[in-house]
C-alpha cells in the first residue's frame, strides 16, 4: 500500500520522508489555512523533495473557476494532482481535466455511488473520508471494502486513497480492505512505529548483553 502524508506542514512531511512513508502528499484548504503560509510557497517547497503526487485542492465551487484554478495548479509541478470536490460541477470539471491529461483526486467521498461516478469520469484517485464516517457512527472501513469490490468488478483504474484516518488501526484495516493508498496525518504516522513490547524487548536484549564489547569492534 502506498502511504501519503496528509499535511501542509513541510517539516512534518520531511520527517516522514526520512522514514520512508512519503509516496505522496495530500493537502486541503483547512490544512493550508492552519499554516498561515501561501499555498504556492508550500507546494514549491514540497516539490523540491517529494516525487509522488501532491494533491492541491481547488477553492472554487463552479465549473469555470474550478477549471481556471486546476489549470494553474497543474503548472506548479510535474507531480501535481488537482483535488476536486464530489459535486456536479466537480464532476464536469473532472471530465474536462481528464481529457486534458491532468491528474485528479476527488475528495469528500462518502458513498459507493459517489466513488462510482468519479471513476466513470476518469478520476486518478478518490478520497473516501473514513474517519468522518466513523465519527457519525457509520462503517468507514466498510466503505473502502465496498468501493474495492465495485472497482474490481469493472476493472476501474482509479486508485482508492483512504483519507480522514484517525489512528493506526485505521491504517491496517484500510490496507486489509484493499485501499491503494492511505493518507496519514503526521500524528497517525508517528504512532505506527511504536509498540510497548518492542521497547521492553530491546531493553531486555541490552540488559542481557550487559557491558560486553560489541562483536563488531573485536
Ligand atoms: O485531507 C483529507 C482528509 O484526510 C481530511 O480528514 O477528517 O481529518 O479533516 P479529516
Amino acid at each position: 500500500m502506498r502511504t501519503y502524508i496528509d499535511s501542509a506542514e513541510v517539516e512534518n512531511v520531511r520527517e516522514a520522508y526520512e522514514l520512508g512513508l512519503v509516496d505522496g502528499v495530500t493537502t486541503n484548504p483547512s490544512l493550508v489555512a492552519g499554516t498561515d503560509r501561501e499555498y504556492r510557497d508550500i507546494i514549491d517547497e514540497l516539490t523540491e523533495f517529494v516525487d509522488g503526487p501532491i494533491s492541491v485542492e481547488v477553492i472554487a465551487t463552479d465549473y469555470e473557476e474550478m477549471l481556471e484554478e486546476a489549470r494553474e495548479y497543474d503548472t506548479w509541478g510535474d507531480n501535481i494532482a488537482v483535488k476536486l470536490p464530489m459535486t456536479r460541477d466537480g464532476m464536469k470539471a473532472l471530465r474536462t481535466l481528464t481529457a486534458e491529461g491532468v491528474q485528479t483526486n476527488i475528495t469528500l467521498i462518502f458513498s459507493v455511488n459517489q466513488a462510482l461516478i468519479a471513476a466513470k469520469n476518469g478520476a486518478t484517485m478518490v478520497s473516501p473520508f473514513i474517519g468522518r464516517l466513523d465519527d457519525n457512527g457509520h462503517d468507514g472501513v466498510g466503505l473502502i471494502e465496498d468501493i474495492r469490490e465495485v472497482y474490481d468488478n469493472y476493472d476501474f483504474e482509479t486508485d482508492i486513497l483512504a483519507a480522514s484516518l484517525r489512528h493506526p488501526y485505521h491504517v491496517q484495516e484500510v490496507a486489509k480492505a484493499g485501499a491503494d493508498i492511505a493518507t496519514l496525518p503526521p500524528s497517525v504516522a508517528d504512532k505506527m512505529f511504536d509498540h510497548p513490547r518492542t521497547d521492553s524487548g530491546l531493553e531486555a536484549f541490552l540488559d542481557d548483553w550487559g557491558d560486553r564489547e560489541s562483536p563488531a569492534l573485536k
